[in-house]
């Protein structure tokens, strides 16, 4: 756990997120493995915590409800990207993004607002698919922080 939200802050984490937490769909991110000890779930759980920390401690003033309906969403892909392509996965981080806002177009019919955020956040990597709100830029920017803590100190051991 890497950040932890006041009461407050678990109270509207929860009223926005629990309809979709609630959800097998959802659920089955937990039975990916993300980065190290980490499921997708767990991982996606994490980046929502921190999108609204630093939304409310920086006072950017982003629409929580999209905010946080994107990072639970934001890696949605629903495959085990360490079996894809033959192990190899060399494609994974350029088409994860696009995966994930189908899937949650087609199972929970997103805003346009929620599908630009998840479809941007792996910018620079997808060069051209810079985030183009402040929802999009906050996730964007703790997915990263929350990925290279998960790798560097959630390692499997040996
Ligand atoms: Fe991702
Ligand atoms: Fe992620």
């Amino acid at each position: 756990m890497i950040f932890k939200l006041t009461p407050e802050e678990q109270q509207t984490f929860d009223e926005i997120l629990r309809p979709l937490l609630n959800t097998k769909k959802v659920n089955d991110m937990k039975k990916f493995i993300q980065h190290g000890t980490i499921s997708t779930y767990d991982h996606c759980y994490e980046v929502a915590k921190g999108c609204l920390h630093f939304n409310r401690k920086y006072k950017m003033g982003a629409d929580e409800a999209v905010l946080l309906k994107a990072a639970i969403l934001h890696d949605f892909y629903l495959y085990d990207w360490h079996d894809a392509d033959r192990g190899k996965h060399n494609w994974h981080g350029y088409i994860h993004a696009e995966r994930a806002r189908r899937n949650a177009v087609r199972h929970f019919d997103v805003e346009d607002e929620v599908q630009m955020a998840i479809y941007s956040h792996m910018w620079p990597l997808n060069l051209t698919r810079v985030p183009r709100t402040k929802e999009g830029w906050i996730l964007c920017m703790v997915d990263k922080y929350v990925s290279f803590y998960e790798t560097v100190f959630c390692r499997k051991s040996e």
